[in-house]
């Protein structure tokens, strides 16, 4: 991951769930491992993945003692010294992208809007020199943009879009899970900008952004190393191999 980051010496590295293929403790050392040599301060979502096995919260459990802030339906402040602080919001974003069989194991501030406006009003957050918000599921339609017809509408939570899209704080949405959605959007309704984390999509390992607190424009300082396409789409027995995590790294230029 490291060589994947490169030289662009993010402030943040975010990993927008989906960290582990098969939700199983295994895989979550080999990603915690990964984070922890990093040197950065590493934030994470869980997605759908991270539920597999049924032991998700053991999953946050061995990244957040890697050091990993693992967000679920929480927030967390940095300082940025002489930039300002920014603040990241995070949650899975929807209890459906779970298997039925799993959901009971899904907290509610994982998905509900209601909870999730909250934390981004919060007033531990109102300091906050910009706002990220994190969702694995990205609440917007146009995230989706460029996947199958049938599939789109199962790959968003517009209830947490629309808590989103009310905040007026947010300057960057960051989402995955989508396969062949945009990389790059915008809301229609709010203006506000996205990007996909998503391996597939970007094509890469992971991608450096630097952030414009005050207009909320992004622009990509490093691409990140290619990603080997055929990772995912090889079988993988239960429990299948360490694979390793999908990062986002995110620079925060406040001022
Ligand atoms: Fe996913």
């Amino acid at each position: 991951m490291l060589a994947a980051i490169g030289e662009s010496h993010p402030d943040v590295v975010v990993v927008c769930g989906d960290i582990c293929q098969r939700g199983t403790a295994e895989q979550a050392r080999i990603a915690a491992a990964e984070c922890a040599g990093l040197g950065v301060l590493v934030v994470a979502v869980l997605g759908n993945h991270d539920y597999l096995s049924g032991a998700a919260d053991e999953v946050a459990a061995i990244l957040a003692e890697a050091g990993v802030v693992v967000l679920r339906g929480q927030s967390v402040l940095l300082d940025l010294p002489g930039r300002g602080r920014l603040a990241l919001v995070g949650a899975m974003g929807q209890m459906e992208a779970v298997t039925p069989r799993q959901r009971h194991l899904v907290p509610a501030a994982e998905y509900d809007p209601v909870h999730y406006r909250r934390m981004l009003t919060h007033r531990s957050i109102r300091a906050a020199t910009a706002v990220v918000s994190v969702l694995h599921v990205p609440g917007f339609k146009t995230a989706t943009s460029g996947e199958p017809e049938h599939l789109v509408e199962q790959m968003f939570n517009p209830a947490m879009g629309r808590a989103v899209g009310r905040s007026r704080r947010v300057r960057l949405c960051l989402n995955a899970h989508c396969h062949r959605g945009c990389e790059r959007y915008r809301t229609r309704s709010s203006g506000l900008r996205g990007r996909s984390a998503s391996c597939r999509v970007t094509g890469t390992l992971t991608r450096t952004y630097e952030l414009d607190p005050r207009t909320g424009r992004v622009a990509t300082v490093h691409e990140g190393l290619p990603w080997p396409a055929d990772l995912y789409d090889k079988p993988a027995p239960h429990p299948g191999p360490g694979v390793a995590p999908r990062p986002t790294s995110a620079r925060n230029l406040a001022s």
